[in-house]
């Protein structure tokens, strides 16, 4: 199979990409992604001269890049996306610039060709849970609220409106949080792990007790590659890592295994309209297709800090230039 994967060079799309060149010696990948702050080519740079792999710089929202691409590839993945809610508070256009209209041109030259198309996408569209409600699945009604999981709602939308009106052959995936190597440091669990090697404070949102349920990115990555192959098609399938924990424990936890105690702690003011809780029932991509978490939170958490620590120079590298204006703005000069 030769895949489309859109945002490749960001952090779950170059995770994916290892997962499918590893993987499955017989498939070929195109890399299709803007390069962004978000974007870093070095996360794929061992497959540069394989001639599987092939990037392309360019714009989803760019038909004249998109369409010869979508024409050659046998299944478009579509990760491509602005990410950080943070962002999407200080700047919404860009969001519905790339995640709705990018999404719309993919969506018009995958329904020209009649391609296979994946979607990418975030329980955040669900909106937050009060503490005893049950877990999202796929019948949550849909209820986002910040101009990024607003504007993924909408390219869910389209790409299931897209398959009701002109047959598109589509899935979806709504997964929890990511976390794993090659994550920019803006992410809370990158930006905590290379604070705490900096020696800097540590910026805690409200009071800490925002529950987030995690997901080793490598398990994200095989729930996708399953749905592509064995997904049904229309069908839009929950991810989930059944590690629900509040912000305060991990950055206890982190602090923990990077040997440092607490007083680094700041809380600051929290986000706006901060969602309070994301939970994930698995159960359909668990019972249709035996998909089920397989990386612990302890595990991941160790690998990942592993990962951080044997890898300063790439997060040195994107925590420069732009990155230092934007954390500036967010978290204060200090
Ligand atoms: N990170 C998470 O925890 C999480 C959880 C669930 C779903 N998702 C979804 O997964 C996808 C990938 O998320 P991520 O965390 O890897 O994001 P990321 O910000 O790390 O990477 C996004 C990539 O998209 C590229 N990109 C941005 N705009 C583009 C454009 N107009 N044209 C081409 N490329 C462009 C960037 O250069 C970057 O390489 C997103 O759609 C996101 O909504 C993320």
């Amino acid at each position: 199979m030769k895949i489309l994967v859109t945002g490749g060079a960001g952090f779950i799309g170059s995770n994916f990409i290892h997962h499918i060149l590893e993987g499955h010696p017989e498939d070929e990948v195109i890399n299709l992604d803007a390069l962004t702050y978000a974007g870093n080519l070095e996360n794929l740079s061992i497959w540069k001269d394989d001639p599987r792999y092939r990037f392309v710089k360019g714009d989803i929202a760019d038909a004249s890049i998109v369409d010869p691409l979508i024409a050659e590839a046998d299944a478009v993945v579509h990760f491509a996306a602005e990410s950080h809610v943070d962002r999407s508070i200080m700047d919404p256009g860009i969001f519905l610039e790339t995640n709705v209209r990018g999404t719309y041109v993919l969506l018009e030259a995958a329904r020209k060709h009649g391609k296979r198309f994946h979607h990418v996408s975030t329980d955040e569209v669900f909106g937050a849970l009060k503490p005893d409600d049950a877990p999202f699945d796929e019948k949550t009604p849909y209820d986002p609220r910040s101009p990024y999981s607003a504007s993924k709602a909408s390219s869910d939308h389209l790409v299931r409106a897209y398959h009701e009106t002109y047959g598109l052959p589509i899935t979806i995936s709504n997964c929890s949080n990511n976390y794993g190597p090659y994550a920019c440091p803006e992410k809370f669990i990158p930006l905590i792990i290379t604070n705490i090697s900096e020696k800097k404070r540590i910026p805690v949102y409200g009071d800490g007790k925002q529950v987030r349920d995690w997901l080793y990115v490598e398990d994200h990555c095989r729930a996708i590659d399953m749905i592509i192959r064995k997904g049904r098609i229309g069908e839009t399938y929950c991810i989930g890592g059944d590690s629900e924990r509040t912000n305060i424990w991990i950055v206890k936890k982190l602090l923990e295994l990077l040997g440092r105690d607490e007083s680094a702690i700041e809380y600051v003011k929290d986000r706006a309209g901060h969602d309070r809780r994301y939970a994930i029932n698995y159960g359909k991509i668990e019972h249709e297709l035996g998909w089920r978490p397989t990386v612990s939170l302890e595990e991941g958490l160790r690998k990942t800090v592993s990962w951080y620590q044997a890898n300063e120079d790439w997060w040195k590298n994107m925590k420069s230039g732009a990155y230092q204006e934007y954390y500036a703005k967010q978290y204060g000069k200090k």
